[in-house]
């Protein structure tokens, strides 16, 4: 455990809603080394209890509770007695989180952090994205009561798992698609960062009131991944860039016609669109970001997750 000083959260009862997910594993991994610190209760499907009891097998500081998502009453009496509410429902589970926010204000929990996780959505072009549509109707609710507070995290683009033909990323055919120009710089956290931020953020969180925090390991362009593909490989990639306008009218289309945008391909295009922009990049100097002043944590660099992700 780190020596380093840490601050004294002002609330120790977390609930984390959809904790049986990928992203929550890393955050409940975070909790666990923060020792007796907080008093994490993982809301959960039911089918997904047992996924859940097993990531906290040995643990005393967590509990769990069955919900469903589609009973508000379920969520408000598993929320009873929680001061911050984090949700990290998936993308596919985004339509319930209205019913959340609503419960957690039913429930008097305190303090709201909706499934965010990602770009600045109020930012253009992000904004007149389909995909991030339920993202900002979650931001318009919160904003529109005054009994939950709450704090948004952006973390630009999980570097984890950037590596992906999602992305335009392709190892079987050795090919990368990139969105515009190969230079365009990109904020990437960790999901393993990810984690700790968001512990670290839990013990200062006045300081983030009706705000978002931004997090990020590092800053990268599509140029600095394919120089560690390129040598994590040792093999030569063929690289096509596709024109920015190309992806745009693209993406017009899903704006005009959303009957199709929520497609995988048209998720890509999205994302793509969005990373080509330049604006998945939260700042322009990671040192300005919130998280470069929690002296808890030390990110991951563009090496090290290169490293551990790129397959051989
Ligand atoms: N910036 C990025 O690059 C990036 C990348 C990936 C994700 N994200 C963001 O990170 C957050 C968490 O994503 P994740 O990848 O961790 O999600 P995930 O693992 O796919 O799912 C999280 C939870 O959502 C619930 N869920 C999933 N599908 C559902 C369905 N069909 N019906 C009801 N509930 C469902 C489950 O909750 P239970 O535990 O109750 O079963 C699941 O554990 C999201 O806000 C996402 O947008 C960002």
């Amino acid at each position: 455990m780190s020596s380093v000083a840490k601050p004294q959260p002002t609330y120790k009862n977390i609930a984390l809603v959809g904790g049986s997910g990928n992203l929550a594993a890393h955050i409940i991994e975070a909790f666990k080394q923060a020792g007796s610190e907080f008093n994490v209760t993982i809301l959960t499907r039911h089918e997904s209890i047992d996924k859940a009891r097993k990531a906290i097998e040995g643990y005393s500081q967590f509990d769990i509770k069955g919900v469903d998502y589609t009973d508000k009453h379920s969520i408000v009496q598993a929320l009873v007695g929680q001061e911050v509410a984090i949700s990290l429902l998936a993308y596919a589970a985004f339509a319930y989180q209205p019913t959340i926010i609503e419960a957690a204000i039913e429930a008097d929990v305190k303090w709201f952090i909706p499934s965010e996780f990602g770009v600045d959505v109020e930012r253009h072009p992000n904004k007149t994205l389909p995909m991030f549509a339920q993202k900002l109707r979650a931001r318009e609710l919160l904003e529109s009561q005054s009994k939950l507070a709450y704090t948004y995290i952006l973390v630009g683009e999980f570097a984890d798992v950037f590596v992906l033909p999602l992305f335009g990323i392709d190892f079987e055919k050795r090919t990368v698609n990139i969105p515009g120009k190969g230079t365009v710089p990109i904020t990437f956290t960790s999901q393993s960062d990810i984690g700790k931020y968001t512990v670290a953020v839990l013990r200062r969180l006045p300081q983030f009131k009706n705000k978002s925090v931004l997090f990020g390991s590092f800053i990268a362009s599509y140029d600095d991944w394919i120089a560690e593909i390129e040598q994590a490989t040792g093999a030569k990639f063929t690289v096509i860039h596709e024109p920015l306008e190309e992806l745009e009218s693209r993406v017009s289309s899903y704006i005009r016609d959303k009957s199709t945008a929520y497609q995988l391909h048209a998720i890509s295009d999205q994302i793509r669109f969005a990373n080509g922009s330049g604006t998945v990049l939260l700042g322009p100097d990671i040192n300005t970001y919130d998280s470069a002043s929690f002296n808890e944590v030390v990110p991951e660099t563009l090496h090290e997750v290169a490293t551990r992700v790129i397959p051989k």
